[in-house]
């Protein structure tokens, strides 16, 4: 397995729309397998495919604290959600900046798994919170596209110097 480089904010890549997986081939198994090494890495709760340059809707998640409860979406779709929850927002590809955003609390998801089954489940909370952000991100949306211009800017601005700095 390898660490994939995460594309960072706003990068116009991250604008791409993601398509779906036809067939759970190796190279998806391999996709998903470094998605998961690179968020563990991060570290982070979630990844998209669409932040490591492959445009195919792939996600991985694990919002667990012992880190060994990963959880892998192909082709996720919402197709029933309910009431409202202000979290607060992070993303590998904006680092250190986290930001209020309004989600659905409650969602159910039809989603196919690695084993190329389809599966619908409920989710709440944080796991909701997340999925509805990755699921963004395989539609070329980055949590920070719900701000405002001006906070949008001050971001751009911030993250430019962070990569100087760390230059
Ligand atoms: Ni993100």
């Amino acid at each position: 397995m390898a660490l994939l480089p995460i594309l960072e904010y706003p990068d116009p890549r991250l604008k791409k729309v993601a398509q779906p997986v036809a067939e759970i081939t190796q190279e998806i198994r391999q996709l998903i397998g470094n998605m998961a090494e690179t968020m563990y890495a991060a570290p982070g709760i979630g990844l998209a495919a669409t932040q490591v340059d492959v445009h195919v809707q792939v996600i991985v998640i694990d919002i667990s604290e012992t880190k060994d409860d990963l959880l892998t979406l192909i082709n996720p779709e919402i197709i029933a959600s309910s009431g409202e929850i202000y979290g607060d927002e992070g993303c590998l590809s904006v680092p250190n900046y986290f930001d209020q955003i309004k989600r659905a609390e409650k969602i159910t998801v039809r989603t196919m798994m690695e084993t190329g089954e389809t599966r619908e489940f409920n989710a709440e909370g944080l796991l909701a919170v997340c999925i509805q952000h990755e699921i963004d991100h395989l539609r070329g949306i980055v949590f920070v596209d719900y701000l405002s211009k001006l906070k949008q800017s001050r971001i751009v601005k911030k993250l430019k110097k962070q990569r100087q700095m760390t230059m």
